[in-house]
């Protein structure tokens, strides 16, 4: 099968609200799929998170019931949940073993600076890493004939216990992968480009006239 371009994978990807029930996703798809999208960057390399995929049908049904009940949870190939530790900017080094160990030591310290007085900044840094490796895991999937949607509505805490997270971590968020029948259902319309590009301030509109052909996605 032909790989699709990432415009076209950004094009056809959906937050699909059903998947057809059928076999779970096997090791080797969900390890190919996982250490592609593993190629996201995070902030010092410091790659926040854990996946932990559930792919058990009485587990699914529990993660399903942990988030207000949202049938295609249950229903999918596989649900990674998207975890992500605060504080992984403590083990800073373990991310560089491929430089010397001064050169580690500089980096440790660069980062303790960043990190180390601003819980508020850790725990952002810590959803920005799994959100955007969570964006990259679904266009990953679109390329290789899987739909996904990614969900916020559940409680952290159900989730959290039912796949034994530690008291320091967050949820990120959820990710269904499987196969969709659904189609034709409308994409709720996007902000157009000359509303959020701004020209060198947020106050400064893009002027249409020079766009040109661009930002229009045909
Ligand atoms: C962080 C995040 C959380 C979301 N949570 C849910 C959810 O809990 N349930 C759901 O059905 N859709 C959820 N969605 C899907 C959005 O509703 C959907 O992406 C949006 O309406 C745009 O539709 P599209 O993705 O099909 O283009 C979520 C999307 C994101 C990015």
């Amino acid at each position: 099968m032909a790989k699709l371009s990432v415009t076209e994978a950004l094009r056809r990807r959906r937050a699909w609200k059903s998947f057809r029930p059928g076999p779970a996703m096997d090791d080797a798809t969900l390890a190919d799929l996982v250490a592609t999208a593993l190629l996201t960057p995070t902030s010092y390399n410091l790659q926040h998170y854990r996946l932990i995929a559930v792919r058990d049908s009485a587990r699914r049904e529990a993660l399903c019931e942990a988030a207000h009940n949202q049938r295609s949870i249950a229903d999918a190939a596989c649900v990674l949940v998207v975890a992500a530790d605060p504080l992984a900017w403590m083990g800073a080094e373990t991310r560089w073993q491929h430089l010397s160990e001064d050169h580690r030591g500089r980096i440790a310290r660069s980062v303790a600076g960043t990190y180390a007085d601003d819980e508020r900044l850790s725990r952002d840094e810590a959803i920005r890493s799994g959100s955007m490796l969570a964006m990259s895991l679904m266009l990953v999937a679109e390329e290789r004939g899987w739909q996904s949607c990614p969900y916020i509505g559940f409680s952290a805490d159900a989730v959290a216990a039912l796949v034994d997270l530690p008291e320091d971590w967050m949820v990120v968020l959820l990710v269904a992968l499987g196969h969709s029948e659904e189609g034709g259902r409308p994409r709720p319309p996007r902000l157009d480009v000359t509303t959020v590009l701004c020209d060198e301030s947020w106050r400064g509109p893009i002027d249409p006239a020079r766009l040109g052909d661009g930002g229009v996605d045909p």
